[in-house]
Formats: structure tokens, C-alpha cells, sequence
């Protein structure tokens, strides 16, 4: 992979490798397929290996489309949200997979793509939508949201503790429809606080909302669990506490799963070093149930 252009580099990749092959797995639903950097070293791993890889992104499935390219019909790939895997499942007559991995949240493609609107560092329209064909955009829930539940979308989906101020500021500031004006908005409302920039927990917060991201995972976790057969298993891995809390929550939940009890993981320090977006990650694996009591 030496001279290809920068790409998303999979997170926690040994150690998804790992519990794949542990529990034996020919056939991966990789419902998170993004650049298909997982994908690609599980196909590679054994020549009997197959994937479906879904993304909500069309870019994102281009992408995966072009890479996964040499292994042919090894690797089936759909534009589908989380909440549609049983119908990408149904369409192919399979009725359950091995395993079922969801590397949540964005690629760090979206971030490199100032035009997608993902990051608070590079000048873009407002967008942020995982599919740019439908739906409202970041700059629409900025723009009309009310200030109270701007402050409670803040909290909730970015555990941001100045909420409120953040909320009252932007709100003082409408209309803004570009990420660096948003930024220096946040910038000047409240102070910086160690190295993290005071914008960070908006733009997530804004994202998770944009592309309904909680409820996709409250839909698509149990979803996936009912089409691994017996013994199967479920990987997740997050990037924040909110959605790790939400998966955790899941796993405990459902009574076909059972939360394996070496998780959560973290990445080691050496893939840290090399990968500083890793070192947030978070890897929760459960075994799908033989029989619901
Ligand atoms: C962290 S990236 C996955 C990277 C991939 N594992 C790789 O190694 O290249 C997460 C991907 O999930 C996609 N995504 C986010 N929410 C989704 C949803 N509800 N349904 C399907 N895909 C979603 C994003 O478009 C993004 O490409």
C-alpha cells in the first residue's frame, strides 16, 4: 500500500482479525464498509472468505467498489443505512452471516473532504449528511433549531458541558452556513480547554443528529444480531463515550446477544502512534445466542 494516495486506515484491525477468525468466519456482513480497509484484510486473510459491505454513503461505496475490486464476487456491496441490512440480506437470499462488524461514525475520508462539511478545520457548506441525496443538512439544524433544544441536541449527542452557551451564541449568529464561520463562532464563546479544539463536541454532536445516528444504531444492532447464525458474532467499535454507552447498553439488552467478557478493547499503543485517530476507539464483541431462554 506504500505509494497510495492517504485513505482511511482501519482501526483495531488485528484485533477484529482476530475474533473473526477465532469464530471461524467465511461469510462478514461489514455494514460500516466505508474505504473497505476491514474488508479488504478479512479477504485477504483466506481465499474462502466473502463479504456484503453496506455504507449509507454512495461515495463511500464507490470507493470500497474500486478496492474490492479484485476480489469479485467475493464482495457484494450496497448503498444502505444500518436500518435496511435485513432487506440488502433478503435481496441476496442469505438468510444470516458469521459475523457482522460496525465501525461506527465517520471516515476520515469525510474529514480530508472540506466540501462534505465534517470538519471544523477546512472551509465547507454546513452539510455533514452520510447520503448528500436527501434529508436536512447540519446548516438546517443550526439555522432552525430552537436555541433551548439546539442546547439539548449539544448535550445529548456531544456530551458538550457548555451547551447552553454554545446554543445561545450560535443562535445570536444565525444564519451561518459555513464550518469555519460555526467554528469561530464556538471560538469566541467560550474558552479552550486543553488540546482539544472547544468546536469538537458541536460538530459531532451535529453530525450524530444529521444522519440520526443513535437511532440507526438502536435499530441496526439488533438487526444484525438476528441474522448471525448461532455462535456468530457481533463487533462494534466507537469513538466516543455516547455511543459506546449506547452499544454497551444494546449488547446488554438484547437477549440474543452475549457481551463477551474481555470488552471493551482499546487499540494498542503502537497502532496509537501511528494512527492517532485510534486512540479513542473502542471494540465491544458479543457471541450470538444459541437458544433465547
Ligand atoms: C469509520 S468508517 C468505516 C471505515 C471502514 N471500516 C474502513 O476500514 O475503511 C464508518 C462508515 O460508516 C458509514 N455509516 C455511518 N452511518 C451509517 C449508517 N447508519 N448506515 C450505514 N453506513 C453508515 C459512514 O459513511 C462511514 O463510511
Amino acid at each position: 500500500m506504500g505509494n497510495e494516495a492517504p485513505i482511511h486506515r482501519p482501526v483495531m484491525a488485528r484485533e477484529v482479525a482476530r475474533f473473526l477468525a477465532a469464530a471461524g468466519t467465511k461469510l462478514l456482513l461489514d455494514a460500516t464498509v466505508g474505504a473497505g480497509g476491514h474488508s479488504l484484510a478479512f479477504l485477504g486473510s483466506d481465499p474462502s472468505t466473502r463479504i456484503v459491505g453496506i455504507d449509507r454513503d454512495p461515495a463511500m461505496v464507490a470507493r470500497a467498489r474500486e478496492r474490492l475490486l479484485a476480489f469479485g464476487d467475493r464482495a457484494t456491496l450496497e448503498v444502505s443505512p444500518y436500518s435496511g441490512l435485513e432487506a440488502v440480506l433478503d435481496a441476496r437470499g442469505l438468510a444470516c452471516v458469521d459475523a457482522a462488524l460496525f465501525d461506527l461514525g465517520a471516515s476520515s475520508v469525510h474529514f480530508d473532504e472540506p466540501g462534505r462539511g465534517f470538519s471544523f478545520l477546512a472551509p465547507g457548506p454546513l452539510d455533514m449528511r452520510y447520503d448528500p441525496r436527501g434529508g436536512p443538512t447540519a446548516a438546517d439544524l443550526v439555522n432552525d433549531t430552537p436555541v433551548e433544544d439546539l442546547a439539548v441536541l449539544l448535550l445529548e449527542h456531544g456530551d458538550e458541558r457548555d451547551a447552553g452557551r454554545i446554543a445561545r451564541a450560535i443562535a445570536a449568529e444565525r444564519p451561518i452556513r459555513d464550518t469555519l464561520r460555526l467554528a469561530d463562532v464556538i471560538l469566541r464563546a467560550v474558552p479552550r480547554r486543553g488540546r482539544i479544539h472547544p468546536a469538537t463536541r458541536t460538530f459531532q454532536a451535529l453530525r450524530i443528529a444529521v444522519n440520526g445516528e443513535f437511532a440507526e444504531i438502536e435499530h441496526g444492532l439488533p438487526a444484525a444480531l438476528r441474522r448471525l447464525r448461532s455462535g456468530g458474532l457481533l463487533l462494534a467499535i466507537s469513538f466516543h463515550s455516547g455511543e459506546d454507552r449506547l452499544v454497551k447498553r444494546i449488547l446488554r439488552r438484547e437477549p440474543l446477544a452475549e457481551p463477551l467478557p474481555e470488552c471493551p478493547l482499546g487499540p494498542e499503543a503502537d497502532e496509537v502512534r501511528e494512527n492517532p485517530r485510534a486512540r479513542s476507539a473502542r471494540l465491544r464483541v458479543a457471541r450470538r445466542r444459541e437458544e433465547v431462554r
